[in-house]
């Protein structure tokens, strides 16, 4: 028990990082939730302070994600056995990684370093599922690069990879026995679930045909 409770801490804490504030305030000194779509994303700091600080966010939030599934979660062996007493009904090492997973997602959408107040969790959630299976994460990005390059909306393009994930995984089921992928898909469903609810204004704007577009550079001044 210990073990899990130390490997969720660690990923709230890791996913918490806000990565796009902290960079606003070096790069610029503004709370880029200020700015822009008011966002603490990587979408918004390549809006608002251009491709090189959007490149560092976006892999930082990847790689947040990434990290606790991946690597975080195996931490727990190191700790103790309390996971395997507990959940021995479920595959262990799936449910460290997406439970470690899901905690940095939840992180970064309420960082407990910026008043809860966080992104709406793409790349994070690109991250974690990339630790845990990275074949449907990768289809999924071609359909999200497709739909963004031709609609020139980050947010649709989020909001449609959110949507198709678990359908994607659904059909793979890649290397994966059911259990394992009943498991993935029920927390990849709840995690693009959240992505889509945290877009609740970008579905709005969309609707009203006032959504940013990519390219649509708004330099943030401090
Ligand atoms: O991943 C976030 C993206 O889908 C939308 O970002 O800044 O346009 O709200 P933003």
């Amino acid at each position: 028990m210990l073990a899990l409770a130390v490997v969720i801490v660690l990923s709230y804490l890791i996913g918490s990082i806000p990565s796009s504030i902290w960079v606003g305030k070096v790069v610029k000194g503004v709370d880029i939730r200020d700015h822009g779509s008011g966002n603490a994303g990587a979408t918004n700091t390549f809006r608002l302070l251009g491709w090189k600080p959007g490149v560092v966010v976006l892999a930082i939030d990847f790689f947040k994600g990434y990290s606790s599934s991946f690597w975080v979660s195996q931490l727990a062996y190191f700790i103790g056995s309390g996971p395997v007493a507990l959940f021995s009904f479920w595959d262990v090492d799936p449910f460290l990684r997406i439970v470690c997973g899901v905690v940095a997602v939840i992180g970064h959408m309420f960082p407990i370093y910026a008043n809860f107040d966080g992104g709406k969790g793409m790349a994070t959630a690109a991250g974690m599922l990339c630790g845990i299976e990275p074949v449907s994460v990768g289809i999924t990005a071609i359909v999200f690069a497709i739909v963004m390059f031709a609609s020139r909306y980050v947010s649709l393009a989020s909001l449609i990879a959110a949507f198709i994930y678990p359908i994607v995984l659904l059909v793979l089921r890649y290397g994966y026995d059911w259990p394992i992928a009943g498991s993935v898909l029920i927390f990849g469903a709840l995690v693009g679930l959240g992505i889509i609810v945290k877009h609740k204004g970008n579905i709005k704007r969309l609707i009203e045909g006032t959504e940013n577009r990519v390219g649509s550079f708004k330099p943030a001044t401090g």
